[in-house]
Parts: C-alpha cells; sequence; structure tokens
C-alpha cells in the first residue's frame, strides 16, 4: 500500500536487484529504514501470497540465512534452501542455466558468495531480483540493520557520526555506502594495508556529498574520538582463514576494548555483524557491556529484510 497522496520512495523498486548498497538512493534508503521500524512495531503488515525465495549460499551463515527464512515466512512467503553442493551447480552446471531455470520457479534469489562478479552474473541472468547477501566486496542488508540499529539508540541519524576499526572489507565497505546515503559521518580506522578498497571510499565520498565525511585514518583512538557507535568485525572474513595469523598480528593493538570505549561519546553503542572472536577484534566486556547492541543488531536483520523483500517483491 502506498501512502496515499504523495509518491512514495520506494514505489517503483518492484523487480529491483539489490546487489549493492549504493543501488538505493537516499530517500529510498529512509523509507525502508521506515518501512522495516513499522514491520517492527508490528504497524505494517505484507502479503507475499506464497511467493518464493531461494537461497543460494556458497558460505556458512546463521543469521542471513535464518533472518531471510524468517522474514519470507512472516510475509505469507516461504524460502527454498539452494545449497549448491547439493544442486547440478556443485557438479558444474552453468550459473547462466541455473539462473535462467531458478527464475521459472522462485520469485527471488539471495546469494552469498565469494566474488561480486559471480552476484552480478546472476543478475544479469535471472529474470526475477537477486538480492546481496554478502559477497568480498558487500553485504549490504547487514548495513540496513547496523543503521536502524543506531537510529533506534538516538532517534534520527543524520549528524551521527559511526567509527568502524579493524579491517576493510565487506561490511566496512556497505558501511561507507550505506552511511553516506543516510548523511552519517562514517571513519574507518584500520592498520596499513588493511584500509578498505579506495573504489568504495571514493564512491562513499561522492554519495556522501557535503552533507557527511567520510574519512581514514591508522590510529584506532582517533577514529572512535566522540563517535555515536563503535563498530569492528572479524580480522580475517569467510575465505582467509589462512591469513588468520598474520592478521592477528596485523591488528595487534585494534581489539575494540574498554580503552577505546572510553574514548568514545558517553551515549555511543557497540556494534558487530557477528559471529565474533571475543579477546581479538573485541574484548568480551566490551560486547558484553552496558553499550553493546549486538543482538538487537541481528534481530533488525529480520526486519530491514522483511521491509526489502516486499518491496523488491512488490507486496507493499
Ligand atoms: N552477520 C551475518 O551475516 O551473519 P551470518 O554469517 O551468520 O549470516
Ligand atoms: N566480514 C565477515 C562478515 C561475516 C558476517 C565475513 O565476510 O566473513
Amino acid at each position: 500500500m502506498v501512502d496515499a497522496g504523495r509518491p512514495h520512495a520506494l514505489a517503483g523498486l518492484k523487480g529491483s536487484d539489490y546487489l549493492s548498497a549504493a543501488d538505493l538512493d537516499g530517500a529510498q534508503t529512509e523509507a525502508l529504514l521506515d518501512l522495516a521500524a513499522d514491520f517492527k512495531a508490528g504497524r505494517r503488515r505484507s502479503d507475499l501470497n506464497g511467493r518464493t525465495l531461494g537461497l543460494i549460499f556458497t558460505k556458512a551463515s546463521t543469521r542471513t540465512r535464518v533472518s531471510f527464512t524468517v522474514a519470507m515466512a512472516r510475509l505469507g512467503g516461504q524460502t527454498i534452501d539452494l545449497d549448491p553442493a547439493a544442486t547440478q551447480l556443485g557438479r558444474g552446471e552453468p550459473l547462466a542455466d541455473t539462473a535462467r531455470v531458478l527464475s521459472r520457479y522462485v520469485d527471488a534469489l539471495a546469494v552469498r558468495t565469494f566474488a561480486q562478479t559471480e552476484l552480478e552474473d546472476y543478475a544479469h541472468w535471472a529474470t526475477i531480483p537477486v538480492i546481496n547477501a554478502l559477497t568480498d566486496q558487500e553485504h549490504p542488508c547487514q548495513a540496513l540493520a547496523d543503521y536502524l540499529t543506531l537510529r533506534d539508540a538516538f532517534g534520527q541519524l543524520a549528524g551521527l557520526t559511526l567509527a568502524y576499526v579493524g579491517d576493510g572489507n565487506n561490511v566496512a565497505h556497505s558501511l561507507l555506502l550505506c552511511g553516506a546515503l543516510l548523511g552519517v559521518n562514517v571513519r574507518v580506522g584500520c592498520p596499513p594495508g588493511f584500509e578498505p578498497d579506495p573504489r568504495m571510499v571514493e564512491q562513499a565520498r561522492a554519495l556522501a556529498g557535503d552533507r557527511c565525511a567520510i574519512t581514514l585514518t591508522a590510529d584506532p583512538l582517533s577514529a572512535v574520538r566522540g563517535a555515536h557507535a563503535l563498530y569492528t568485525d572479524v580480522w580475517a572474513s569467510m575465505g582467509q582463514e589462512e591469513e588468520q595469523s598474520r592478521r592477528e598480528e596485523a591488528f595487534r593493538g585494534w581489539c575494540l576494548d574498554e580503552t577505546l570505549l572510553s574514548e568514545a561519546d558517553s551515549r555511543a553503542i557497540v556494534l558487530h555483524c557477528l559471529p565474533a572472536h571475543r579477546g581479538e577484534e573485541i574484548s568480551a566486556g566490551v560486547i558484553e557491556g552496558a553499550s553493546s547492541q549486538v543482538f538487537n543488531q541481528a534481530e533488525n536483520r529480520l526486519h530491514v529484510q522483511q521491509a526489502l523483500l516486499a518491496t523488491l517483491l512488490g507486496g507493499l
């Protein structure tokens, strides 16, 4: 249901893909968070009338897999787990054939894989919406949940500062883009050699314009000083397991601990996409402490994905 009398920012997104946080503009991103808040508060219902989401996950997942499945169930739809090891994909059936066949059966695909180009190939061949459920480059559904959590805590987003410390990875990239769209200042602190992809930083700066600042630093203290949200993620992402010990060495001094938290705004919240490694990128005391919002953040995955699915599948 589109609000009567004024154009709704989400109208027109039916049938679209969501491959990058930058696939939405600022107004659409804000409207999606509003819709997610409505689903969360029980103010909004939507009926997808039995439509089906296929999950193609080449990497492990707890939150994304379960929250997409429950989101579809709550919307009156259903999910099929298309485990690549159990389908012909695992035996080498071409992606182009798989995507075209699946488009005849299901109504959307959520894909978790390594290369962003593989996700783009799914979107190219499929005739249904394709959603990024995490690639090496981005994790846009996570970023939507993260900014909803920040908005829940502060009541609004404009002018706030989110500080991300650690590896300049997929999660950092989507936080940069989505933050820029929402007018949030994003500071990324990384040890040298682990900065986010410069193209993503450039894109975030272009999206931010003069509304908010996108900054990089190699000093953890200046990254977090006065920030309203402190965020970190694992030092070795899925696919980088063999780099674990080299990365532990490189990230020494980058643990999000009580010392870093004490430099942030007194109302600052702590975020982590999970799964977390206590004693590595975050201390046990901080993740379990009063500032931590990590479980509300995980819950918000469900609400933002309900909003996204209702939007892309035309259930509004
Ligand atoms: N945060 C997140 O995407 O978790 P999963 O890997 O468990 O899906
Ligand atoms: N950066 C992490 C996020 C996991 C949700 C990874 O890609 O493994």
